[in-house]
């Protein structure tokens, strides 16, 4: 049986997708890229932004004829707009066979398998969790089930890097945002099993584990006399001799602690990178954002980030075109980005979210031409940024994990075998990427590169080679050209 699945959204929507392919496998599906000749399809949405969903609406769109003429296929919609929009997604596509909340993802292999064994005569199944008012914390708590079952190294994207969720929910609440009432309350997941399934992984020969949060530094559990917290974990992580890097996205601005700060300068393996969004330059904004800190507590608390780990690169996310926001509090923010110097920035145009607090306490007043116009101010002005940021790496030497071949490699088709020469990719520990040429074999490895040219998102570089021992000759020395 083939299964095709498709993804959008966050890292957390990318590591959900690889174990409900991985619990399929079980079950004997094998994936394929071809929607057509597909037995089960499956959409991982998210509902961030009105275009996450409208390309999956479009996509589900498109099915509509498949269905027709192919009727025993089974269509599921996963993910947070299937929590979001719940059974009007059978109303809008009403050939969807499958609708499943985040928090309900372990029940998917069973879900289909039900809808096969009914043939043509099936019931469409909808499994959802409890909305953020429709129980008490610990049953809404209970509805939301972290989905982390044991790992298929055969899934993992590369078997050298690997995400690991520690928890999951939101309970900030910023006034634009839909991912708390989608993913629920805030649950930490227990240390031991975290560690558990960092070792499993590294001893599959992973190097490079992503800690996974909507909000990872406000990571807590308690264990009798003991709470752990993300700093606790990061030490502990860091005693599993085979693991070589660990990162955790995303940080929230309010819980950027002084021990969280001492582990990443202290820990060797933890990259010197900190995504920490600010969101708005503008106090007024983030009154209305309800983010919890002014722009002056953000800059302090970034002064301390710089002050506490040298050379750390820190990436922020903003908002654009919020309620309300004027040309002068754009200009704020157009400030701030220019005095941080953040690595890089992701930038987002608001998109009103129905259900959230800012939809019903603001209107949504930025005309989208000048959400678009300041959209493209903030991002000029951040690559300006970046570049000259990345310039300063000019005949530098860094070591960087290498992650496979570059986008440019992939294109080509130039997949090649261990030993022939193809344009890789991988990464610095503050998280930069680096282009440079190489071989397949070279791939999970650890490399001194030297940097020539560099633009504002990619550093391009030569792979060191230089006459000191034979692991470091043996490692770097690119193989010749067969
Ligand atoms: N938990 C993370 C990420 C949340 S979603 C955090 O707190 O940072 C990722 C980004 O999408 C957010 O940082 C925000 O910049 C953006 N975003 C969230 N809701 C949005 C909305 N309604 N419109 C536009 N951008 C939004
Ligand atoms: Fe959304 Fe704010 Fe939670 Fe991030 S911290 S997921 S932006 S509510
Ligand atoms: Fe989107 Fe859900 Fe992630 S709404 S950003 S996929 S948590």
């Amino acid at each position: 049986m083939k299964l095709y699945i498709e993804t959008v959204g966050c890292q957390m929507n990318e590591l959900d997708s690889e174990l409900v392919v991985a619990s399929l496998r079980k079950d004997g599906y094998e994936l394929t890229s071809n929607v057509q000749e597909a037995d089960t399809i499956l959409f991982n949405t998210c509902s961030v932004r009105q275009h996450a969903e409208d390309k999956i609406y479009s996509a589900l769109g498109r099915l509509k004829n498949a269905k027709q003429k192919h009727p025993d296929k089974v269509i599921g919609v996963l993910g947070c707009m299937a929590q979001k929009d719940q059974g009007s997604i059978f109303k809008r596509a009403p050939y969807v066979d499958l609708i499943v909340g985040p928090g309900q993802l372990h029940q998917v292999p069973d879900l289909v398998r039900d809808i096969r064994s009914q043939g043509l005569l099936r019931t469409q199944r909808m499994e959802i969790s409890l909305g953020r008012k429709e129980g008490s914390r610990e049953q809404i708590e209970r509805s939301h089930e972290s989905f982390d079952p044991l790992r298929d190294p055969a899934m993992r994207p590369t078997p050298y890097q690997a995400y690991v969720r520690i928890m999951i929910g939101c309970d900030k609440f910023c006034t634009y945002c839909i991912v708390p009432s989608v993913r629920g309350p805030e649950q930490s997941r227990p240390p031991g099993a975290i560690l558990a399934e960092a070792r499993q992984l590294a001893s599959e020969g992973c190097q490079e584990i992503t800690l996974l949060g909507q909000t990872v530094n406000s990571y807590k559990y308690a264990e009798g006399e003991r709470t752990w917290r993300l700093s606790d974990l990061l030490a502990a992580l860091h005693e599993i001799e085979s693991l070589k890097r660990i990162k955790f996205v995303t940080n929230y601005p309010k819980d950027m602690t002084d021990d969280l700060l001492a582990a990443v300068r202290d820990l060797p393996k933890v990259s010197k990178y900190l995504h920490v969004p600010v969101q708005s330059g503008s106090n007024d904004i983030l009154t209305r954002m309800k983010r919890g800190y002014n722009v002056e507590e953000y800059r302090d608390m970034l002064a301390r980030i710089r002050e506490w780990i040298p050379g750390v690169a820190v990436t922020s996310d903003f908002i654009v075109g919020f309620c309300g926001e004027t040309d002068e509090d754009f200009q704020k923010t157009m400030d701030l980005v220019a005095e941080s110097r953040f690595k890089n920035s992701f930038i987002f145009k608001y998109s009103e979210r129905p259900g959230t607090k800012g939809a019903d306490l603001y209107a949504d007043d930025v005309p989208d031409e000048i959400k678009r116009q300041r959209n493209n101010d903030l991002l000029a002005l951040q690559n300006e940024i970046s570049e000259a940021d990345n310039q300063a790496f000019l005949g530098q030497e860094v070591t960087v994990l290498v992650e496979g071949p570059s986008k440019t490699a992939e294109r080509h088709g130039e997949n090649g075998n261990a030993g022939e020469q193809v344009q890789l990719t991988g990464r610095t520990p503050c998280d930069r990427i680096v282009v440079f040429d190489g071989n397949r074999r070279q791939i999970g490895n650890f490399l001194p590169i030297t940097i020539y040219d560099a633009n504002a998102h990619t550093l391009f570089g030569e792979v060191v080679t230089r006459h000191v021992g034979p692991e470091v000759f043996e490692l770097s020395l690119p193989m010749p050209a067969r």
